[in-house]
Parts: structure tokens; sequence; C-alpha cells
């Protein structure tokens, strides 16, 4: 009987079963059905294989990423959607030769009689599983005892976030995943070899690109127990499509800062005109920051954005500033000319005020464009601290 031949100690009752259901069927093999049964008969599922040697189950891991649904500064976390792949080798299981087929799919009711590892992601802060309409869990037993083990989860992991270059930032999520209870003397993860992260092509995030994905393994201290916990890490990159921020943010901002600038041109006699030109750039800028920060997470260092906004009050308070010193200079002019030489007062006043006026046309827009320059460069190619 070439069945009977890779009958091990742990398999051979299984096996003496089937040997048994063989001979009731007149030597054909066993029907898959009977053979399902008598494959669980002396199973356990509470005990993990190799519990009987000091050695440890290899668990391949791959992950197939359905969909990022979200990445939040607000909650610093970023939630998605995934199929979690494990394959490992459970030897009570194997069954050369004793039915017509290689391998065998398992129903989810089934799925509980079979013992699986303990995976669980450290960083997680809520998760669920998707029930809709029978459990979405996977199971396919091979003739040598590998299993395929495939499930769907949402998941919300925390990511914490350094917004320094917000929102010309990038951010790095991880997700870090471990045995809860099996230290590495009896349970190892490790990423698949081969494809170990793939993506849904169709994934699209409303303010990310996913840049790239990098896996590797990680450290767990097992504290007081007699081993540390294994450990594997998927980090990924993504890049802020700052678009929204373009349209929402900068392109405004710089309309009204050059709205400021319309007063340089207006005629000094001008003052209410030139005042509230002052006034308004002012409030609309201040009201726009007020805006923008309640989108935001209070973090108590500065941001990219705060740089810009401060900087744009700045320039359209100088702005202001501006005609308040042509307005002074004139007035003083008017003075020295009624007191002193009438005839040349007008040639006078004109100057000094003018003089201002002129140099600021040029000054104001030269000035904001190297400040402009000097921002982007900072912010995307020079400030390396925070990836
Ligand atoms: C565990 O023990 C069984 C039975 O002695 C043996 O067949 C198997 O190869 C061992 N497994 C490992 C990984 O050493
Ligand atoms: C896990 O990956 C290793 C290395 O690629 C491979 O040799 C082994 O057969 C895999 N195990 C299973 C159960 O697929
Ligand atoms: C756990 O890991 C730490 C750091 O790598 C190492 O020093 C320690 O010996 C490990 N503990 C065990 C029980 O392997």
């Amino acid at each position: 009987m070439e069945y009977g031949l890779h009958c091990e100690s742990v398999s051979c009752s299984k096996g003496l079963i089937v040997l048994l259901l063989m001979l009731m069927h007149g030597g054909s093999r066993a029907t898959r059905e009977e053979f399902i049964q008598a494959l669980l008969i002396d199973y356990d599922s509470r005990i993990q294989p190799n519990f009987e040697n000091d050695s440890y189950t290899d668990v391949n891991v791959s992950l197939f990423i359905n969909s990022v649904d979200s990445i939040s500064e607000q909650t610093m976390d970023l939630k998605l959607n995934m199929f979690i792949q494990q394959e490992w080798i459970d030897e009570r299981l194997q069954f050369y030769g004793l039915i017509d087929s290689a391998f065998l799919e398992l129903d989810s009711k089934l799925i509980d009689l079979i013992w699986v590892p303990d995976l669980y992601v450290t960083n997680e802060k809520s998760a669920s599983f998707h029930d809709v309409t029978v459990p979405n869990k996977m199971l396919h037993l091979y003739e040598n005892g590998r299993i395929v083990y495939r499930l769907r989860a949402s998941i919300t992991a925390a990511c914490p976030m350094k917004l320094h270059k917000y929102p010309l930032d990038s951010q790095v999520c991880a997700l870090y995943i471990q045995s809860f209870a099996f230290t590495r003397n009896n349970l190892r993860f490790r990423w698949r070899k081969v494809n170990p992260i793939q993506t849904n092509e169709n994934m699209e995030l409303p303010q990310f690109e996913l840049r790239e994905h990098h896996v590797s393994e990680c450290l767990s201290f097992g504290g007081d127990t007699e081993g540390n916990f294994t450990c594997i890490q998927l980090q990924m990159s993504f890049n802020r499509n700052i678009g929204y921020f373009v349209i929402q943010v900068y392109i405004p901002t710089i309309l009204i800062v050059l709205l400021s600038w319309v007063s340089f041109w207006l005629s000094i006699d001008a003052v209410p005109a030139r005042i509230s030109l002052g006034i308004l750039t002012v409030l609309t800028l201040t009201n726009q920051r007020t805006n923008m920060a309640s989108s935001v997470p209070q973090v108590s260092y500065i941001k990219a954005l705060d740089v810009w906004m401060a900087v744009c009050l700045g320039f359209v308070f100088a702005a202001m500033l501006e005609y308040a010193l042509v307005n002074v200079m004139e007035r003083k002019d008017v003075q020295k000319s009624d007191s002193f030489d009438p005839d040349l007062s007008k040639v006078k006043v004109q100057k000094r005020g003018e003089q201002i006026d002129r140099i600021s046309r040029l000054a104001f827009p030269l000035v904001f464009l190297g400040f402009c320059a000097l921002y982007w460069i900072v912010y995307t190619k020079v400030v390396r601290l925070y990836p």
C-alpha cells in the first residue's frame, strides 16, 4: 500500500482510520468527506505544530492592501483594508496520497477546528473582520501539511506624524505584526520571499499617494518571558499631494498680498482708499489663518504652513505701515515747505513720499519673490530632518 508509507508517529492513527475506510470501500480511496472527518479525529487545535520537539513553526506572512481609506493628522492614524495571508506547515495534517486530490479547501466552519497563529498588529487602535455573508476567511490544506490561511480585516493603526513640513511633508506609517502569546522559541513570522506586499492598483487617496513600501524584521523584547516575541514590520511612505493646499491656501494668500501692493500705485492723498485697502487685506489674511488652523492638529511646534501665513501677514502689514510712513513724510514736507519756501514746496512734497512709493513698487515684489523661492527650496529640498 503506497498510501500508508508516509504514516508517521504523529499522523499514524489518522492513517489507520483512513485505511480502514478504504478497506470498507473495497480498496479504493476514501471520499473527501470521510477523509476530513478522519483527519481531524486525532487533531487538537489547541496545540501548535512542533509542540513535542523544541523547534519553532515558521509562518510566511504576506499582505494584500485593498485600500487605504484615510490618513488623519487629527488623530494620527491610518485606516486600511487588507487581506492577511499566512502560510505554514503543520505535519499533523499531512495526507500524501490518501485521497484523490493534492489539496483541500476548507469551509470557514472547519477553520475553527485547526490551529492558526495568533497574529496581531501591535500598533492597531481598532480592527474588525468582515462577516458578510460568512466570515471572510479562507484555508487551503496541501498534502504535505502546508496550510494557506487568508482573512480580510479593516485596521486603524496608529501612525505618529511629524508635521514640521506640513503641508509639504511626506509621512511614514508602519504596521508591526507580532505573535501575542508565542515567543520566538515556538513561532516565527517572516515576510514571504516573493511579493510580500501587494497593493490594489486602483487605490486612490484624497491627499496622499503611496510612494514606496519596505518590509523588515523588528525587535520585540519579551519582558519577563523566556524569550523574545517574533516581530515583522511594514513601512509605507506616503507623499502628500499639495494640489489641495495650492488651491485653498497658497494662491488665495498670494493674491491678497498682491492686492495689498495696489496701494503703492494710488495717490498719496487718497487716505481712505489706502487705509481701507491695508486693513482689509490684514483682516482677510488673519481670517484665513484662523480658518486653516482649525483643520490641522494643534501641535506645539511651527509648521511650514504657519511660516507661510505669518510671513504673508507680515508683508500685508508692512504694506500698511509703508503708507503710514509715506503719509508722515508727506505731512513733514508740507510743514517744512509751508514755513520755509512756498515756491519749492510742491516739488519737494511729492519727492519724498512718492520716492518711497516708487521704491516699494519694486522692493515689495522682489522681496516677496525671494521669500517664495526660499520657502519652496527650504521645505522641499533642504530640510531633510523629517522624511
Ligand atoms: C519534530 O519531531 C518529529 C518526530 O520526531 C520529526 O519527524 C520532525 O522532523 C521534527 N521536526 C523538526 C522541525 O525537527
Ligand atoms: C516560507 O518561505 C520559505 C522561504 O521562501 C520557503 O522555503 C518555505 O517553503 C515557505 N513556507 C511555506 C509554508 O510556504
Ligand atoms: C532578546 O533580544 C535581546 C536583544 O536582541 C537579547 O539581548 C536577548 O538575549 C534576547 N532574549 C532571548 C531570551 O533571546
